[in-house]
């Protein structure tokens, strides 16, 4: 079996960008079928869609009630007996639609690795510590003003299987829910000016720049608290020309 290295990937990246740059395409959601993002080819429908009975799907689909989450879920560091290791992070923003009009009562879920870059999974097993402080799952709901805000510890970058030597940038994956399952929305968001951008093929498979850059939070020193945490500012827009990228 030949072994497909960052120098392979790095080239295929590249040429995708030129024939993107070439045919002047607007693009602003990750594409499909990416081969430099080897299972993208399987995380698609590839047969024609069936139009279901929402209804129905709605019987055997998840459901929670404003009831069913407690504040302080959006607490990422207090779910154990002691303090995760790691930057202590706040991250914010509103979740709105292309007018700016805020998606109120939102469920918001997170999830993310630890800051040694370890999920609490079976499948990861990279020599990374787990952390007996740190689960890496959150959730909560927007405010009035479509505000939504965690607690958690800053992410590492962590290694994956889809060619040789390849990092992920840190992240932390977010759910929206919407007013159904059916609904559900599911993007990652960035930290600013992480030297994996670039050999990413899954932040590199949404081809606009300007796209990718709706991923990437802001640091905010004004959300950063003394001798606490550090603070990122991070808006999701649902809809319109701003819209925040998504996976499909
Ligand atoms: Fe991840």
């Amino acid at each position: 079996m030949t072994t497909v290295t960052q120098h392979d990937i790095s080239a295929e990246i590249k040429r995708i960008e030129d024939d993107y740059h070439r045919a002047g395409l607007e693009e602003t959601q990750p594409r499909l079928d990416y081969p430099p993002y080897r299972s993208s080819l399987l995380r698609h429908p590839t047969k024609v869609l069936h139009h279901a009975d929402p209804e129905a799907v709605e019987l055997g689909a998840p459901c929670f009630g404003e009831r069913d989450v407690d504040p302080l879920e959006s607490d990422l560091t207090i779910a154990h007996g002691g303090t995760p290791i790691g930057e202590r992070m706040v991250v914010t923003g509103r979740i709105t639609d292309g007018h700016g009009r805020p998606v109120r009562r939102q469920l918001v879920e997170i999830w993310q690795a630890n800051a040694g870059g370890r999920y609490t999974h079976k499948r990861d097993q990279h020599p990374a510590p787990l952390d007996p402080n740190f689960t890496g799952a959150g959730r909560c709901l927007t405010d009035d003003d479509g505000t939504y805000r965690f607690t958690t510890i800053k992410p590492g970058p962590y290694p994956w299987r889809n060619h040789h030597n390849a990092w992920r940038p840190a992240h932390i994956h977010f759910s929206l829910f919407g007013t159904d399952f059916t609904q559900r929305m599911i993007t990652q968001m960035y930290f600013p000016g992480d030297p994996l951008f670039a050999f990413d093929p899954i932040y590199q498979s949404i081809t606009d720049q300007k796209a990718r850059d709706r991923l990437v939070a802001a640091y905010d020193h004004d959300l950063t608290t003394h001798e606490w945490a550090t603070g990122y500012r991070w808006d999701i827009v649902l809809t319109g020309g701003r819209e925040t990228p998504m996976e499909s």
